[in-house]
């Protein structure tokens, strides 16, 4: 079943629809009661100060700002290497392009190019392809090109370690800003052994979340160095982020540190595992080498299926599922999803699909 730590029915046999639905454990939840708290807008929350702090080090930078939203530690990476006028450029699937709702034209002025990639992978032509510097008065300068690891559009995708080093050598001549959208690095330290810090000193600035793999209820990190934190700090009171007691959630957060980062194998396991059964009756749906994280993507080009026909036949068989696209069905893996949840999500999937 779809474990539900609230203790009421998730009434779902199996909520793969995304790894944001976790909801926190009891032993979360007792974390958080006890946490010491105080008022954050005026630097005083012991226990945001820790998270901040500890999630800066396991990321290789020197400080970092916690933020309700990873939407909003990404606006805040852009915020701050990007003039109004100037461009940041990512690929087409990036979250921060696709489904920031242009928070980034409308809260800060800033323009945006993007590369095409093949299940979001990072290839260097692509930004490299497309930085525009030193362009003159006629055309928009590139200020900062956005990586998102893993992928979540993509399809859970890990990005090359050495790919993002050529990136950012011609990106630092270049006088070119990075930042990672590392919403769900954790997937990609845990499935590839690179630690935190090798990707994230690749970077400007990396904001992660802790609110989809790792389980807390909210909350994102932004980080980078103490003066851009300091910038940052100023702009997410702007933009209406100062929040108060808020070590509440940072306790969360800590606890989802010290418990839920290693156990994400066994979500990459279970994706693994239904997608090396669909995968068996209909190959033409999903590749179980292009799974690497915790996302499972069905291609449903080549069926009868489009993926709102399909997300309803699951959800009648209990399992709920996202269309992602024109083609695409995702499903996501998480910690409110076990053994017995993926056997019975590969079952309705083996059945839906193999009749093609
Ligand atoms: C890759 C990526 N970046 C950023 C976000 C934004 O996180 P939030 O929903 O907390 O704003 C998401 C959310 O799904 C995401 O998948």
């Amino acid at each position: 079943m779809t474990n539900d730590h609230s203790g009421m029915p998730s009434g779902w046999v199996a909520d793969l629809l995304s790894d944001t639905l976790t909801k926190p454990t009891a032993a979360m939840r007792a974390a958080m009661v006890e946490a010491p708290v105080g008022d954050d807008v005026f630097g005083e929350d012991p226990t945001v100060a820790e998270l901040e702090s500890r999630v800066a080090g396991l990321l290789g930078h020197e400080a970092g700002l916690f933020a309700p939203t990873g939407s909003m530690a990404n606006q805040l990476g852009m915020r701050l290497h990007v003039e109004a006028g100037q461009e940041v450029i990512a690929d087409s699937l990036a979250h921060v392009l696709r489904a920031e709702l242009g928070a980034a034209a409308v809260l800060s002025g800033i323009s945006s190019r993007s590369w095409a990639a093949e299940r979001g992978r990072l290839e260097a032509d692509g930004p490299l392809g497309l930085m525009s510097v030193g362009a003159g008065p006629y055309q928009v300068g590139t200020a900062l090109i956005v990586v998102e690891n893993t992928h979540n559009f993509g399809g859970g995708t890990i990005q090359p370690l050495e790919t993002i080093r050529e990136v950012r050598a011609a990106s630092r001549e270049g006088g070119v800003a990075m930042h990672l959208d590392g919403a769900r690095l954790w997937n990609a330290h845990v499935a590839t052994g690179i630690p935190l810090a090798d990707y994230g000193r690749e970077f400007d600035t990396v904001s992660v979340c802790l609110s989809k793999g790792l389980g807390a209820p909210v909350g994102s990190v932004l980080v980078g160095s103490k003066e851009l934190m300091a910038r940052a700090r100023i702009w997410r009171k702007r933009f209406g982020g100062g929040m108060r007691q808020v070590g509440i959630l940072a306790a969360a957060g800590l606890h989802a540190l010290d418990h839920h980062v290693e156990r994400l194998d066994e979500d990459h396991a279970r994706a693994a595992r239904f997608a090396a059964a669909v995968g068996e009756v209909a190959p033409w749906v999903v590749s179980p080498e292009a799974v690497e994280t915790n996302i499972v993507m069905l291609d449903l080009g080549e069926t009868r299926w489009a993926p709102a026909e399909l997300v309803d036949a699951a959800a009648q068989r209990g399992i709920r599922v996202y269309a992602a696209g024109p083609r695409a069905v995702r499903l996501v893996w998480h910690l409110d999803v076990d053994d017995a949840a993926t056997d019975a999500a590969t079952e309705v999937f083996t059945n839906l699909l193999s009749r093609n």
